[in-house]
This record gives structure tokens, C-alpha cells and sequence, in this order.
């Protein structure tokens, strides 16, 4: 027993919970997701994936992505990504929807399956259904060897490492550095983006693991707010734009290990229902950083002010009008639109982190949840 105590201490590596530990891991595991990949020097993208299978890529009139969970989530940021940088229309899906509903596929669209698994019974099925209509089936998986790595025709690998705790933390970020890898190779290959851009997202990709470690430093001011807000009932997360699927993700890693109820909307899309819910009592967190869409975020912020709620907002570093409005702020370091969503994830995985073990939660293996669903 006290052996086994023990040898559980040292899989930790002297943090208290596997989740922590691995949100601990995410500079790394990213820069292992990009080393190899991305040369930054050299303005090139290397993924053999990739390359053996550009023409398929470059000739899809649509790209869809099928996932489950936090996995959906990295899917709809990669939506926004394809989208915007390499002009290929993309369709996300839940695999469990898609797998019955009888798509319509057709054999010059691309299907990407995103699984940290490799095991997940839904996500399988879906990409089975796409080979069978003749779609081209690209993995996104972490676990080597998996399932669907094995029935996708080609893939690439995130390099988190083993992912234990059941709320999914640095598969997520590696699987959007890797779908940011795949949207900036066909950007180039279809010539979608400007250079200087392209270049910059390059640059940007690189730093994120010290950016990422640079969130991290607002762990202490995060464990204040959590002490604050642990009793709410409910919680509202807010983005928009590439931030619009890190508050989903926020919220689902939120209700996944504290049980509080929590939604994630799109900020504009609060008019239209939430803002109701709207009182004293609710915490709202805004992912609120310094770029394209901070003003119309603004005055969301004091909507949601002028309703009384509480706002607890992720800034950029040196913010002054958001901090003027807020009841706390985030801070964190600012990178490319698109690349800010891997920084915005971490402060929102240690406040539910830290929300859940005040509450006393098992926040490794929170109750009805599996690692990997294998039934459907
Ligand atoms: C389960 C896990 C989630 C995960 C989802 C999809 O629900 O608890 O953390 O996001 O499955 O898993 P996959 O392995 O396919 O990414």
C-alpha cells in the first residue's frame, strides 16, 4: 500500500494531482509537438503527413473535422485557422452526430479525426463512415499506435505524452499547435497568405512555450479568484473570435472537475439568452485580449457591468481599460490572434483547477467521466 502510495508521488513529480502536473508539462510538450516541424529560420513547415498528401489537402473543396470533447473544441479553433489562412471552406463536427445523420461526403473532401486516445468509439465510427464514401482521412491523435491512428490513411502525431488525468489539459494545446502547423503549411502551399504573416506566425509558434510559461507565472492571483468564486453555481465564459472555442473549453473543463454548471458562448451571442442569467451572484469570465476584436469585447464587458455580474477578465499585459472595468483581472503575454488561443487556455485550466480541489473534488478522476470512451 505505501509502496504503491509512493510510486504514485514519484508519477506526479511532486504535484499534487496529475492535471496539474500536466498543465505544468504544456511548454514543453508544445515545443515537443513543433520540434522537427516547424522551422522558423528557414520560413518551412516540415510534416511528412503533410507533405506525401499536399495535393489531396490543396485540391479539397471542404475540409471537415470530426471529434469528441476538448478535442472538439481544438477542432473549431483549427476551423477558424483553415479558414482564415488557407481559404478552404471547414465543416466541424461532432463525430456521434456525423456517424447518423448520413453526411453528405463526397471523395474530394478531406475528414480530420482529432483524438488524444486514438480510442474514442464515436470518432472511429465516423472515420470508418468517410472511408467508406471515399474520403481522404487525416489523424490528429495522440496516443501512438491507437486505433485511429491506425484506420486514418495518413496523420500526426501531438507529442504530450501519456495524458492521466481525465480532464484533458496539454492534449488540447499540442493538438491545436499541430492543427496550427497543418492551416500555416496550406497556407503556403495554396499562397492564401501574406509572407510577412506567414512568417510572423512562425515566429509566434516558436514562442509560444515561453509564453505559455509566462501564463503560468499568474497562478497565485488565479488561486485568489477561486478562493472568491468556488461556491457560484453557475459560471459564464465568453470569447470571440479564435477565443470563442477556448470559452467552451473553459467552461467544460470547469463542470467536468467542480461540478459547477458553467456555459461557454460566443461574447456577441450573450444578448440572445444569457445575459438573462445575468445578476450579483454570476461570474463571468471574458477572454478579453489587446487585438482585432477588444473593443467590441469592451463593451460586452459593460453590458455585463451594467447587469451587475461579476467579471473576471483575460488581458493582455499592461491593460488599462479592461482593468478598469473588471473585478480581476488575468494578465497574459499577447501572440497572433490565432495563437493567443493556446495562451488564453492555461489561466482557465488553473482556475478550474484550483476551484475544484477548494470544493474537494477528485479532480483526476472526476465522477461519470472516462479517460477514453470506447462504447458509444
Ligand atoms: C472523454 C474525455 C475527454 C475527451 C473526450 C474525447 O470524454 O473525458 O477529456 O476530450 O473523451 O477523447 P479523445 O481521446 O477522442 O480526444
Amino acid at each position: 500500500q505505501e509502496l504503491q502510495l509512493n510510486l504514485e508521488q514519484i508519477e506526479k513529480g511532486g504535484y499534487d494531482h496529475f492535471m496539474l502536473k500536466e498543465i505544468y508539462e504544456q511548454p514543453q510538450v508544445i515545443r515537443d509537438t513543433f520540434r522537427g516541424r516547424l522551422l522558423s529560420d528557414q520560413g518551412l513547415i516540415k510534416m511528412a503527413g503533410i507533405e506525401d498528401n499536399l495535393n489531396k489537402f490543396t485540391n479539397a473543396k471542404r475540409i471537415i473535422i470530426v471529434a469528441c470533447g476538448t478535442s472538439w473544441h481544438a477542432a473549431q479553433v483549427a476551423e477558424y485557422m483553415i479558414e482564415e489562412f488557407a481559404r478552404i471552406p471547414v465543416e466541424v463536427e461532432y463525430a456521434s452526430e456525423f456517424r447518423y445523420r448520413n453526411p453528405i461526403i463526397n471523395a474530394d473532401d478531406v475528414v480530420i479525426a482529432i483524438s488524444q486516445s486514438g480510442e474514442t468509439a464515436d470518432t472511429l465510427a465516423a472515420i470508418k463512415l468517410a472511408k467508406e464514401k471515399g474520403a481522404f482521412v487525416f489523424g490528429v491523435c495522440n496516443v501512438v499506435g491507437s486505433s485511429i491512428s491506425r484506420e486514418t490513411h495518413a496523420g500526426a502525431y501531438t507529442h504530450a505524452g501519456p495524458e492521466i488525468g481525465v480532464a484533458s489539459t496539454k492534449a488540447f494545446t499540442t493538438q491545436i499547435t499541430v492543427l496550427a502547423l497543418i492551416a500555416l503549411r496550406l497556407a503556403k502551399a495554396k499562397g492564401t497568405m501574406s509572407q510577412s504573416d506567414y512568417l510572423r506566425n512562425l515566429i509566434e509558434l516558436e514562442l509560444i512555450p515561453e509564453k505559455v510559461q509566462e501564463a503560468l507565472l499568474e497562478n497565485d492571483r488565479i488561486l485568489e479568484i477561486a478562493h472568491i468564486y468556488k461556491d457560484a453555481p453557475n459560471c459564464l465564459f465568453l470569447g470571440r473570435g479564435f477565443n470563442f472555442p477556448v470559452a467552451l473549453e473553459g467552461a467544460l473543463k470547469l463542470k467536468e472537475i467542480s461540478y459547477i454548471h458553467a456555459e461557454g458562448y460566443p461574447a456577441a451571442e450573450m444578448k440572445h439568452g444569457p445575459i438573462a442569467l445575468i445578476d450579483e451572484n454570476m461570474p463571468v469570465i471574458v477572454i478579453a485580449p489587446q487585438q482585432n476584436h477588444y473593443d467590441k469585447v469592451v463593451s460586452n464587458i459593460q453590458e455585463i457591468k451594467a447587469r451587475s455580474g461579476k467579471i473576471i477578465a483575460l488581458v493582455s499585459k499592461g491593460d488599462e481599460q479592461v482593468k478598469n472595468l473588471a473585478d480581476h483581472i488575468i494578465e497574459m503575454p499577447n501572440s497572433t490572434e490565432a495563437l493567443t488561443s493556446i495562451i488564453a487556455t492555461i489561466p482557465l485550466q488553473l482556475l478550474s483547477y484550483h476551484v475544484a480541489v477548494l470544493r474537494g473534488t477528485n479532480v483526476d478522476q472526476p465522477r461519470n467521466l472516462a479517460k477514453s470512451v470506447t462504447v458509444e
